[in-house]
Order: C-alpha cells, then structure tokens, then sequence
C-alpha cells in the first residue's frame, strides 16, 4: 500500500490557511449506482465512473462525492458496510477505484469518499463475532447490545424509533437458542450502531481513514456525523413528528449532536491534518440551525458541513434572504466557510421538491399517491433560478448528479421495483428516497437511456426522459446542462466562491438581491417581474423580459 509520503500530490500541494479548496469547490456528488454502468448489470460502478470523467471535467467542478461503493450487501444502497477497506465486487476492484483515483486527479479533479463511522452492516465480522459471543464479551463491546426491559427482558432497552421507521433495536437469539439482548440500529436492522466509547472502535476508524488517505484520497463525506455517541444511560426520548427525519429538532435529542461527538473530529481533524494536499472532513449533521451545524466545524474539527437548514427552505425570498445571511454569519464566526446544497440522495430532487404544494420533509420521498404533485414546467424554472442563486453564493456548493439535467424526482415507480428500506419498514406509508436515485440519462436513443449498454437500470428510468439525457442538451444553449456549464465557468473566473456578499436593498419582498465582488445578483422568487437593474447580463437562468426580471427566475449582471 502507498505510504503517506508517496501518495503526496505535486498538483495539489497544502496551501496557506484560509485559501484551502473546499473553501471554494463545486464538489459534484456521485451516487454510484446509479451513474454509469460499464458491466451491463443495470448498476453503475466505478470503472463507468472512469469513463465520463471528461463529461465531468467539462461540467467545471472542482471534486467529486463518492457515495459508498465498499463492501456491503446493500441493504441500504451501500450505507451498511461490511469491509471498509474494500470495494464492492458490484461497483469494481480497488484497483479500478485506484484508476479512477489516478485519472480524476489527471484531469484536476479531487475526490472526497463516503465513511460510514455510525454504524456497520450485520454482515461485519465485528457483527458476527459479537453475535458468536457471549453478553458482556469483548465483541458485544464494539456495538450497543442491551438486556431487554421487562421480567424476561421481552422489551426493548428504551422506545428509540429507527430513522427509517419501526422500533431503532432489535433482539437476537443467543448461541444456546434463546431470546437475548438486544442491539440499537438508528437506520435498518441491517446498520447495527458501533459503540464509540469504546477505544477499539476508534482506532478501527483511524486505520480506516489511513487507508483511504494512504490511497490518495482528497477527503471523507462523513455519514450521521452528529449521532456516533449517545446519551449516558440512553434515555427514552419520541421524536417530533414535524421534523425532518434525519434529526433537526430543537429539542435535545438522546442520540444527535451530543457533545463527545465532537472529540472524535477532533481526533480525524489531526490525523487528516498529517497529509499534505488540504485533505477535508465534511459532516452529514442534520440539525436545526446553521448555529448548531457550525459547531461541527470549528477550527480544529471538520472543515466543512452540509448546510441542510439551506436545502430545506422553500422557494421564498424572506426565506431565502434569512438563511443565507444566518448560515454567512454562523460560519464564519468559527473561520469555515458556508456550504450551499440543494438536492443529494436523501431528499426529493429541487426541481420537483420546489413546486411542492404539500409538505415533505426529507426522507419521506413522493409517489403516485402523494398529493399536490408538483408541475414539472414549475420546478424546472424554479429549480434553475435556486441553482443559479446557489452558486452566486460565497463558499463551497454541492450538486447531485442528474441536477445538471434538470431531473425531476421520479413519482411513478412501482411499489414492487422500490429498494429503499424506508418503504419496507413503514409497509409503504413512506416512499422514502428511490425516486431521486433512479439511473441518470446519457444518450436520448440508447438503450437505458446509455446508463448501461444492456438497457439495464436497477430502478425503472421513466419514459420521458430521452429529452433530459445529456447527448440531447449538450449542444442546446438554452438546456439546464448549458446553463450549469456557463454559471460554473462564471463562478470560477470572476471568483464568486472565495467572495463576500452584499445585499442589495430596492428589488422588493420577493427577490433575493446581492453584490458579490463585481457580480450583481437578483433572483425572483414572486409571481409578478422585477425591474432589471443596470448592468451586463452574464448569465440567466431563463429568459427575461424587456428590462424585466420574470418570475422564478435569477439573473447576474455586471457593470465592468
Ligand atoms: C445517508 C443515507 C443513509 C443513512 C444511514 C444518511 O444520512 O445519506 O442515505 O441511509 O445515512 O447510513
Ligand atoms: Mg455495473
């Protein structure tokens, strides 16, 4: 294996504090299943990664998000991990992540990979050791196994419910065939939850992060990473049903955001900071406020956090306007900067969730039952003028794969093709989150829409999608890929990543107006135009009227 110092980057050398990449990057997140399939199994994998790494380059992003791709039985899509120092037979051989490695950097391209340090798969050797071993044991240790409550411990240790629905423990069958302990799993019973008090499991982590450092890797997109520790004891606690449903209450939540957790990042903070090249730590912590978020970024913890409070607002300027001058002002005052997103693989993607007419919170997902679907014409408009606001924004943005096609969320899928865990645990009350991971489209004639050369798709791609495959856009002006392309490109040269920003006042209740550096920024969120304010159009996300900004639309302008 590559030690430390020959995995050092000539193009990528450290930089001086305050001008590292992830300050600034467009990181462009990949779902590997569902990009580009090279084997014709109807999965993506990462040799088909490989092969579009110039239609990547041309996008303009700085790095890539790799969502799992190692070892697991894919209970949850790859979130349930049984060998973290290995790649799934599914999506490849560690030496075509390698490969992939190798040429991404070739074409200037970072690459950050998913740890998934909350919870295992149950297919884990620790997993099946500890339920080989004997209460009390040194491999029970490694998880939270519990005695049950009650005369025969017949209930669960507490009333924890699992994120994805139904009881968060299950209980096991000891080796001499009784009812035993139980275990914690905040997702699926598949995801047993690892024990972080526990020094053995710290350490595993540690060589964990080393190996995929030692490879050349720019960084880690750490998975749940306010729910590692729990509360002392493990007291009852009943979620809010209003909140999302990866966490974001106010209340004081037994397994979210508690204090020790932070001691951890800590402890990768310095491990991390032993490579040379900027490698960066960036938290799923999904919390109420940027306030609470920023503290998973302080400067000597991770370096950057999805701003989940900036996904999670509706197309409204007031919103908008105080989200962003919140999150500004959040991280900055702990020396990081902001991150923008506004779609991932958990969410409804922004051009349907922006014209839903009725609430639905994250993970819940939208199917052929859901009422007030969203207009297709709608989200599109919206979901351009959302993406143009964001990336006018100073800081580091994330897109999800197909966001550049301007795909919406697939609604009609099949209860019977649905994968998600979410679906089977609340006996298909929830749709959960397949309709935003359905294969992406590459070529309008070709077969699975060029996903896979068999017209294989692990998720059935919709009929109407030839107009979204990237072939049809690419020579299109007016195409969502266009667009992507030109803002990206404007981004990167007039700076706005590493920018500060300035409202502007006089535009009105429903625009979002800012100045950053020589870029002026006016996006509407109303039903009714804005005056266009003088200056050079640079780029917008529809047409505009005669000196008029439309509805659902963002412009930039300059005056130099
Ligand atoms: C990931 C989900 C996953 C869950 C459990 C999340 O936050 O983004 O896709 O199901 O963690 O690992
Ligand atoms: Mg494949």
């Amino acid at each position: 294996m590559n030690s430390p110092q020959t995995a050092e980057r000539a193009d990528a050398p450290t930089t001086a504090a305050g001008r590292e990449w992830w300050r600034t990057a467009v990181i462009y997140q990949i779902y590997p299943r569902s990009f580009s399939d090279s084997t014709g199994d109807g999965v993506g994998d990462l040799p088909g990664i490989t092969s579009r790494l110039d239609d990547l380059r041309d996008l303009g992003i700085d790095a890539l998000w790799l969502s799992p791709f190692q070892r697991s039985p894919q209970k949850d899509a790859g979130y349930d991990v049984s060998d973290y120092c290995d790649v799934d037979p599914l999506f490849g051989t560690l030496a075509d992540f390698d490969e992939m490695l190798t040429r991404a950097h070739a074409r200037g391209i970072r690459l950050i990979v998913d740890l998934v340090p909350n919870h295992s798969s149950d297919q884990h050797v620790w997993f099946q050791e500890a339920l080989a071993a004997a209460p009390g044991s040194l491999e029970r240790a490694r998880y939270m196994f519990r005695d049950g409550r009650g005369v025969e411990g017949e209930l669960p240790p507490n009333n924890w419910e699992s994120v994805f629905g139904g009881p968060a423990w299950t209980r096991v069958v000891e080796a001499d065939g009784t009812a035993g302990q139980w275990y914690l799993h905040l997702f699926d019973s598949s995801q047993p939850d690892f024990d972080w008090s526990n020094e053995e499991v710290r350490e595993e982590f540690r060589r964990v992060l080393r190996f995929w450092l030692d490879r050349g890797v720019d960084g880690f997109r750490v998975d749940v990473a306010h729910g590692l520790v729990k509360a002392e004891g493990l007291p009852d606690y009943s979620p809010d049903p209003d909140a999302g449903s990866m966490g974001g209450e106010e209340a004081d939540v037994p397994y979210w955001g508690q204090d020790g957790v932070h001691e951890v990042y800590r402890d990768w903070h310095r491990l991390v900071a032993e490579y040379d090249g900027d490698r960066a730590l960036c938290a799923e912590a999904w919390l109420p406020t940027p306030e609470k978020t920023a503290l998973w970024v302080r400067p000597d913890e991770m370096h950057q956090a999805f701003n989940f409070a900036y996904l999670e607002t509706a197309w409204e300027a007031p919103s908008l306007r105080a989200v962003i001058a919140e999150s500004i002002a959040a991280y900055a005052a702990v020396g990081a900067p902001s991150t923008w997103v506004l779609s991932n693989h958990d969410v409804v993607r922004h051009a349907s969730r922006l014209a839903l007419t009725a609430e639905n919170p994250q993970g819940h997902g939208i199917g052929p039952d859901s009422p007030g679907k969203p207009i297709p014409e709608v989200g599109l408009r919206r979901a351009r003028a959302a993406t143009a606001l964001m990336l006018a924004l100073p800081g580091s943005a994330y897109l999800y794969q197909g966001e550049e096609l301007g795909l919406p969320e697939v609604i009609d899928i099949p209860g019977d093709a649905r994968q998600d865990p979410t679906w089977f645990r609340t006996n298909g009350e929830r749709y959960g989150r397949d309709g935003c991971r359905v294969p992406i489209p590459w070529a309008a004639d070709a077969p699975a829409y060029g996903f896979s050369p068999t017209g294989a798709a692990w998720l059935p791609q919709p009929a109407e999608w030839a107009t979204f495959a990237r072939d049809a856009q690419a020579g299109d002006p007016g195409s969502t890929l266009s667009l992507y392309r030109s803002l990206i490109a404007v981004r990167r040269a007039r700076g706005l990543g590493g920018g500060t920003l300035e409202w502007l006042a006089g535009f009105g209740t429903d625009a979002v107006a800012f100045r950053n550096g020589n870029v002026i920024v006016v996006g509407n969120t109303g039903s009714t135009p804005i005056p266009l304010p003088d200056g050079i159009v640079i780029a917008a996300s529809g047409p505009l009227g005669d000196g008029e900004l439309p509805a659902d639309t963002t412009v930039w302008l300059t005056n130099d």
